[in-house]
């Protein structure tokens, strides 16, 4: 007997608005999922990944490229036979630690990205992206700590894994959950991925659906 395993069925997303605040984010009605991490990890590539659609979010070679709140609206369902469909925003963060910017530049980014993640009533789970490449970095070590001071739900994406091979992203991984049980007791869950290849991009909806289910 062959099992196939439904995984979660994105009928439609669409990009809704960008905004420098907020307080003009549109209505917390829906259950958001939002992605941040340094920039040029892979932010904007992941979500349209996830959506099967390589020109939703706006990405580039550049670092720096998202520099707004970036609200994308999804319609999904959990599989063939259900006949409600879910409603839920994605939302396209813009980078941290980009050191191209002007220290007044970066203050405002960063501003920005705190309110919206302490103030965001609707934010269901943040995913912080780091890139498979490198071995751990202080700067998103020290954001997820900030989280957890917070109280923030969030999971780990680690990114581009198709760039190097296995064993070296594995070494890397391994090294970061490492850095992480220094502070926590308990890890978030995490997923390895790649938008070139879609690796992870099953297990993302999965959980995706999982927290979308719970009431
Ligand atoms: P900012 O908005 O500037 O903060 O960047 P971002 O985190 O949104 O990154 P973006 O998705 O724009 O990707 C940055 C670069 O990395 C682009 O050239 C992408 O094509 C490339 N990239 C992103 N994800 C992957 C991946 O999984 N594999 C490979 N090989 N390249 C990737
Ligand atoms: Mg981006």
């Amino acid at each position: 007997m062959t099992v196939t395993f439904a995984v979660m069925d994105i009928l439609k997303a669409e990009y809704i608005i960008s905004n420098p605040d907020v307080a003009q984010c549109p209505a917390p009605d829906k259950r958001e999922f939002a992605f941040i991490g340094r920039s040029n990890v892979g932010k904007s590539s992941l979500i349209n990944m996830l959506c099967n659609q390589p020109k939703l979010a706006k990405t580039s070679a550049e670092p720096g490229k998202t520099q707004l709140i970036n609200h994308f609206g999804v319609t999904s369902r959990k599989n063939e036979k259900s006949k409600d469909p879910d409603r839920w925003y994605l939302v396209d963060l813009p980078g941290y630690g980009y050191a191209k910017v002007s220290q007044k530049s970066r203050r405002r980014w960063e501003q920005m990205i705190e309110n919206y993640i302490r103030k965001r009533e609707n934010l269901a789970n943040l995913f912080v992206l780091i890139d498979s490449r490198h071995t751990p970095q202080k700067i998103d070590i020290e954001f997820i700590n900030q989280l957890g001071e917070w109280g923030i739900p969030f999971a780990i994406a680690f990114t581009k894994a198709d760039k190097e091979k296995p064993g070296a992203v594995k070494r890397n991984v391994d090294l970061f959950q490492n850095a992480l049980k220094e502070n926590w007791e308990d890890l978030p869950p995490m997923f390895l991925t790649s938008s070139t290849t879609k690796a992870g991009r099953e297990e993302i909806l999965e959980f995706l659906q999982e927290c979308l289910g719970a009431e």
